[in-house]
């Protein structure tokens, strides 16, 4: 049985279904971020020409002086600080996340580089309207410095994925992913800043087949994404510019 995923959060209390209903085309994305910001830098450009129809209705950080709040802000995008420290447990700071962005009638929650764990509370409120990228090819390396244990195991094919976000550690359903090589002189800066050229292209993608309304869910497996990336392109430049190809 096909099952699709909730791509929007639940209907607040006191909202008639029937609004819900007329929302439905609505894309307003809230950003989750805790540092550079330059996955929500991709997906501002994105939109800004035209390519991504969707709209970021708010930037919520953790921290108060992640530099992409500054770049979220001179892009005129509303933000604000819920710092996690000032809230008992991390339910009691997610439920003050939520209420933000349900106050901005956000359709979707994207993560990006957020750096805690959603309680287990968010990420029902938001079921299936939540998603994140992650610089590894999941299910290897899960967790921090994905691309420093991608190079310590050695492996030849690193990458990125974006992923519906489920209460547990980069798990969730993969919606997109994409590779890269390895090459024999990298360093976790090197391999970082490859994959990261991609994840600045991929998530905008997945953000706009998550928007489509046109994924499936069949157990774990997210349908109607298309085929995935092979990574052919992406290898072929690393490996010309690394003269080996
Ligand atoms: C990215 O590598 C992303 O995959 C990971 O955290 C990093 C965030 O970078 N989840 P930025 O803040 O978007 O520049």
């Amino acid at each position: 049985m096909s099952v699709r995923p909730r791509t929007r959060p639940p209907v607040p209390a006191g909202q008639a279904p029937g609004q819900a209903r007329r929302d439905r085309r609505d894309n307003r994305l809230g950003i989750l971020i805790s540092g550079r910001g330059s996955n929500l830098q991709a997906i501002l450009d994105r939109i800004a020409r035209g390519r991504l129809d969707a709209r970021v209705a708010l930037v919520i950080s953790n921290v108060a002086d992640a530099p992409g709040l500054t770049l979220a802000r001179r892009r005129g995008v509303k933000t604000v600080v819920i710092d996690h420290r000032q809230s008992a447990s991390r339910e009691e700071h997610d439920r003050r996340m939520a209420a933000a962005l349900e106050a901005e009638g956000v359709r979707l929650v994207c993560l990006a580089g957020y750096m805690l764990l959603l309680s287990p509370w968010f990420v029902r409120r938001f079921a299936g309207a939540i998603v994140n990228i992650h610089p590894s090819l999941l299910p290897a390396f899960p967790g921090i410095d994905a691309q420093r244990q991608a190079l310590e195991h050695g492996v030849k094919i690193a990458g990125c994925t974006v992923h519906f976000v489920n209460e547990d550690l980069d798990a969730g359903p993969i919606i997109a992913q994409e590779a890269v090589p390895v090459l024999d002189d990298d360093t976790p800066a090197t391999l970082a800043a490859r994959i990261l050229k991609l994840e600045h292209r991929l998530y905008s993608d997945a953000i706009a087949l998550v928007l489509s309304g046109r994924l499936g869910l069949e157990g774990r497996r997210v349908t109607g994404a298309g085929r995935a990336r092979t990574g052919r392109t992406g290898m072929q430049r690393a490996a010309r510019r690394s003269g080996r190809g």
